[in-house]
Order: structure tokens, then sequence, then C-alpha cells
């Protein structure tokens, strides 16, 4: 049996999203059908609408969520109806090249659901990063369901879906930030303050925040931050050089996604230093930087693509911290909105406004 259900859908470029009905077919060999309870609002869904990723329109947005497993297809064992869930848009496939040498956060055939949800007229919708979960209920491949704790509300627990999971990756999984580090985050929206927190849990000593705007300092201050930077007030390069005795941080996260940033990064970082470049640049930016530099300075310069994470190690073990009180992931839901408030929830991502805005379902 098909369900219909509720559903937020971008339909032709720039266009405001509507709510739209949508088909949810019954789940095949290896699915999952998943009943969405809170969804995050994420960059990438604004870049769909936009038409800044593909041209695949219409197009189910969102795709930072956790829910309850409904049904399960054939096949399907690790999952089962009445699991809670954070869903992933990395469901690796154990056998490519990446996988087989263990790395499979490099996976290149990661796994979604075979058949299409649909609108009600039957066109077959895009589901965001093979998600699709601003809908009451989505279809997605068995393995982006990850079985957490259901202690966790969840408006924290899908927040591990995307944009806290990619900050708290850049910290601890790729740039390996370690006990006694320091660390700098250049930009502390939703991702960057996210790194801040990973530093925090990795044992960094020194963490410093730079933004341009003070309430993303103020956030990330009470995620962990030890200093805060005004990067336009001052010259970040100079104030992270010197609140780390001269030398520049061991490891400097770049959350921005534009080439002026990273180039503070890139001259924020101590000789031998990691950077770790998890804002996404566009197609058309470029970046010189003097060969001597980068030679001379050595260390590593990694970009990091969510987080590096591997959901079904890191999804349960960060909602662990959350419910011990060691991880405040409450602190990026700015706000909770019904499905309808997905188009306004842009505009304040725009401006800056939020961390993040969470639909409730
Ligand atoms: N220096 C420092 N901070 C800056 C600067 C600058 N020159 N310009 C912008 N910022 C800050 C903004 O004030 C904001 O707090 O960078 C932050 C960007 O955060 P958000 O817009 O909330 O975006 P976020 O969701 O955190 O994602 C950041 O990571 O995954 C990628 O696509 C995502 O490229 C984006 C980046
Ligand atoms: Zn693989
Ligand atoms: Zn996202």
């Amino acid at each position: 049996m098909t369900q219909e259900v509720r559903g937020v859908v971008s339909r032709t470029k720039d266009a405001p999203v509507e709510i739209e009905t949508v088909i949810i077919p019954d789940p095949g060999p290896g699915e999952a059908v998943v009943r969405v309870q809170a969804c995050g609002v994420c960059h990438t869904d604004l870049h769909y609408k936009l038409g800044g990723i593909s041209d695949d329109f219409p197009f189910l947005l969102g795709h930072e969520a956790a829910g309850t497993v409904e049904s399960v297809g054939a096949g399907v064992t690790d999952v089962k109806p009445g699991d809670f869930v954070v869903l992933n848009w990395r469901a690796v496939c154990g056998q490519c090249r990446a996988c087989k040498r263990g790395r499979p956060w490099y996976c290149f055939d990661t796994h979604n659901a075979a058949q299409p949800m649909t609108l009600a007229d039957g066109t077959p919708l895009s589901p965001a990063l093979g998600i699709g979960a601003f809908a009451e209920a989505t279809l997605v491949a068995a393995g982006q369901c990850t079985k957490v704790d259901p202690q966790a509300a969840p408006s924290v627990a899908g927040l591990l879906g995307c944009g806290v999971m990619a900050g708290i990756g850049a910290a601890i999984n790729t740039g390996g930030v370690g006990r006694g580090d320091s660390v700098a985050v250049i930009g502390c929206g939703g991702v960057g303050a996210a790194a801040v927190a990973g530093a925090r849990l990795a044992g960094a000593a020194r963490i410093v925040a730079v933004d341009i705007d003070r309430r993303k300092l103020d956030t990330a201050l009470g995620l962990g931050a030890t200093h805060t930077v005004d990067a336009a007030e001052r010259d970040p390069v100079e104030a992270v050089r010197e609140l780390t005795g001269g030398f520049g941080a061991d490891v400097v996260v770049e959350a921005v996604g534009r080439p002026e940033t990273y180039r503070q990064a890139f001259y924020a970082r101590d000789l031998a230093g990691t950077l770790v470049l998890v804002g996404v640049p566009t197609p058309e930016m470029t970046l010189e930087l003097p060969m001597l530099d980068v030679f001379g300075r050595g260390g590593a310069l990694k970009s990091s693509w969510y987080g590096d994470c591997l959901p079904s190690r890191d999804f349960p073990m960060l909602i662990d911290l959350y419910l011990q009180g060691r991880l405040d992931l409450g602190a990026f839901v700015s706000e909770t909105i019904p499905l309808e408030g997905v188009e306004g929830a842009f505009s304040k991502m725009h401006h800056g406004d939020v961390l993040r805005s969470v639909v409730l379902l």
C-alpha cells in the first residue's frame, strides 16, 4: 500500500517552495519507510531550490532528520519498525575500492532508495541528498538509517544527519584534534559552532572562535570556545597567532567557504599544523598561495566532506554524549517550525539569524 503524505517541494528554480502531496511507495528490497519526526533546515536545501546543485526538479527537500522506522522491505535486518533512527546520506556499499581500503567515508557508491517517491500526478521527485525529509514520511535505503538512543529528542538527534556532524567531524575525524591542542575555527555558523564543540570533546586546550557576527561568537563561547575574535574588527590571523603564543593553531577549521577565509585559515596555522576546509567553495572560486609558504609551513591541507563520518560509529556516540550532558546539541536549535515555515527559515538562514531552524512533524 502506497501512502500519501505532505512534503515540501521545490518545483522550479528559485520559486518559493510549496507543500504538496507526496506518494510514498512501500519499501522494496533493502529499503525503509521512515516516519519523520524532525528535520533541520540546511544550506544545501536552499542550494537545491536555487538550482545550484542539479537541474532535476522537482525536489523533495530536507535531509537532516530523525524519525521512526515504519516499515522495511525484503532483506532488511539492521533496522526494524519502531526503531528510532537518524538519517544519513552516506550509506556505504562495503564493496568499492574506498570501502575495501578501509576508507568508507570516500565510498563511491553510497546507497539511496531505488524506487522514486512521486507527486500525486506520478511525477518522480528528486529527494535532497537522497533523503527528502521535509515530509511526514520518506523512503530511503535501509543503510541510511542509523539507530540511536530513543531518549534523545528528535529535534536534536536529526541535527547529526548533516551540519552538526560535518562540524564535529571536521574537528575530530578530519582534523584529528587531540588533547591539549590549540584550535581555531573560522566561521561559527551551525557547522563552525559544531567544530568548536568537537574540539572541546577532543580535549583541545585553546579554542579560538572567529566570526564577523557577535551573536555567533556568543554561541561559540557557550559550546566551548576559550577565546573569540571579531574578524570585522581585527585581523584574525594576527589575533589567532597572538592567542597561541605567537605560533598559530595546531588545527584550523575553515567553515565559511570563501577564498579570503581559507587564506586566513592557512596562515593562522602553526608550522606543521592541519588546515581543514569544511566550507564548500563555489565552482568559480580560486585561491593563489605562494608555493614557498605551502612548502615551508608543512603540515596538512585537508577537506572534510560530511565530517569524514561513519554514521554507525559516530551518531550513537554523539547521542550518548548529548544524553550525558557532555555535548549541548540543544544550542544548535534556534527555533522549531512546522512544514509551512521552511521558506521563511531559508530567509532567516540567509540573514544569519539562526544556527538551525528545525521542522517538527
Ligand atoms: N570571517 C569570519 N566569519 C565569516 C566571514 C568572514 N569573512 N564571512 C561569513 N562568516 C560567518 C558568518 O557570520 C556565519 O556565522 O560564517 C558563518 C557561516 O555560517 P552559516 O551561514 O550558518 O553556514 P553553516 O551552516 O555553518 O555552513 C558553513 O559549511 O557545509 C558548509 O555549505 C556550508 O559552506 C557552508 C559552510
Ligand atoms: Zn563503497
Ligand atoms: Zn545539509
